[in-house]
């Protein structure tokens, strides 16, 4: 969280996400079929298509939660695919739920530091014996957790239990666990959803201000006018495929993507 990377140096030009004929099925139905794309250091890349078009899957995909059919991810430079997912989340990749996943029973700050705590080498045994080292990272993943805990506004939450906060405070909750453990790249699914409008601007400069503290971001979300006011760049899929990519004014002037969106809201 303390430091700022120039996220674009970071990977010498390269994309610090690359997707290549990535594929998902599940029995018969194919949920990503062959799609590619790349992500570059430091922007926002949005993922956006009808229900059920495969944005979720993706990112269980990038995230190492399902195992891929077919294809190749690179992180960074080095493969990623079939990688558990721990060892995807150790590299700097974190990500949220559609649906919040949070510990509800537990308060807001031990939320924040199990997203910290992703990331620390205590062992089992040195848990048992309380090793100094245990101690020295427990007081760190404090520290850690209540820096997140600010950055995303909600710091005044902390002891409470994260279950009782308002919808608005669970989704920034939701941002400060994934950024707790510094990630490089941060998956957001949706994370404005249930979220009033006005509310809606406040996550979109959290979002830009992740962004500008280095933090590369792919977003899934259905709220137009947050994605096309965010986004560098939009990857558009449909039934499983990429159909459109561009920035945003091109996306949403591209014949397929409205096509894709009108003759989803007709069988709506
Ligand atoms: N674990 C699973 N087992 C079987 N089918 C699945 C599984 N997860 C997703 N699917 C199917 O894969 C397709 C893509 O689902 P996914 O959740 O990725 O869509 P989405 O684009 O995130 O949709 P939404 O905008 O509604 O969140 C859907 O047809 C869904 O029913
Ligand atoms: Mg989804």
């Amino acid at each position: 969280m303390s430091t700022t990377r120039s996220a674009a140096e970071a990977t010498n030009g390269a994309p610090l996400l690359d997707v290549r004929d990535v594929t998902k099925r599940f029995g018969g139905l194919v949920a990503v079929d062959s799609v590619s794309f790349s992500v570059d250091a430091g922007h926002i890349k949005a993922i956006i298509g009808p229900n059920g078009a495969g944005k979720s899957t993706l990112f269980n995909l990038i995230s190492g939660f399902y195992p891929l059919t077919s294809g190749s991810m690179s992180f960074d430079g080095e493969e990623i695919a079939g990688l558990p997912m721990h060892a995807i989340a150790r590299r700097g990749v974190a990500r949220t739920f559609q649906t919040t996943s949070l510990f509800s029973h537990l308060t807001v700050l031990d939320n924040a530091m199990m997203g910290y705590r992703m990331h620390t080498k205590s062992a089992l045994f040195d848990v048992l014996l309380r090793t100094p080292r245990t101690r020295r990272e427990e007081r760190e993943s404090r520290e850690r957790a209540f820096e997140a805990l600010r950055f995303a506004g909600i710091e005044p939450f902390a002891d409470r239990v994260a279950g009782s906060i308002p919808q608005e405070a669970q989704k920034r909750l939701a941002i400060a666990v994934a950024v707790a453990s510094d990630p490089r790249l941060v998956l957001l699914d949706e994370p404005v959803a249930g979220v009033t409008s006005e509310e809606t601007d406040a996550h979109a400069e959290l979002i830009r201000t992740m962004a500008r503290r280095g933090h590369t971001i792919c977003l899934v979300e259905h709220k137009m006018n947050l994605v096309m006011g965010l986004a560098d760049s939009i990857v558009v899929l449909h039934h499983g495929r990429k159909i459109a990519e561009g920035t945003p004014a091109q996306v949403s002037a591209d014949p397929a993507v409205i096509e894709a969106y009108l003759g989803a809201a007709s069988h709506a």
